[in-house]
């Protein structure tokens, strides 16, 4: 079995959509492998947001996704499960996100738009070891 991280970001707690989100993931047959509510310190979602250190809208994301607790989970299945979350989740904007998909069923904004998953193998494992390190 393979893992990825999702975090279901502060918008998706604050509205009530965390059961709704997970139950999708359990109804397609994938399975928690660790899942908690935290509020995410600014150091450990800069690192997580690296890759956008320079891009104008990092500030905002960093302060978007510390605001209020979001639950942070790995999910488990078979190979390419990042795929298949990624899929799951919709494209990065909302106005392109096909019905269907979380973001394109619950979403209207590109910065809260509900939920992160991981983009890749090298990803996945790099942010589990970050929010999970524990987690064998
Ligand atoms: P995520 O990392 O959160 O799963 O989202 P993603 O892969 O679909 O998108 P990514 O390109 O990694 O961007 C990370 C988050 O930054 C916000 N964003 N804002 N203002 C903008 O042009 C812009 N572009 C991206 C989004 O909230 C996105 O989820
Ligand atoms: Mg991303």
């Amino acid at each position: 079995m393979k893992r990825t991280l999702i975090i279901l970001k502060p918008d998706a707690v604050e509205r009530g959509l965390v059961g709704e989100i997970i139950a999708r993931f359990e109804r397609r047959g994938l399975t928690l492998a660790a899942g908690e509510l935290r509020v995410i310190p600014a150091e450990t979602a800069q690192q997580h947001y690296a890759e956008h250190a320079e891009r104008p809208f990092f500030g905002e994301l960093v302060d978007f996704i510390t605001r209020s607790p979001s639950f942070v989970a790995v999910i488990e299945g078979p190979d390419d499960v990042w795929k298949l979350v990624r899929a799951m989740m919709g494209t990065t904007n909302p106005a392109d996100s096909a019905p269907g998909t979380i973001r394109g069923d619950f979403g209207t904004d590109l910065a809260e738009n509900l939920i992160h998953g991981s983009d890749g193998p090298e990803a996945a494992a790099r942010e589990i070891a970050l929010f999970f390190p524990g987690l064998v």
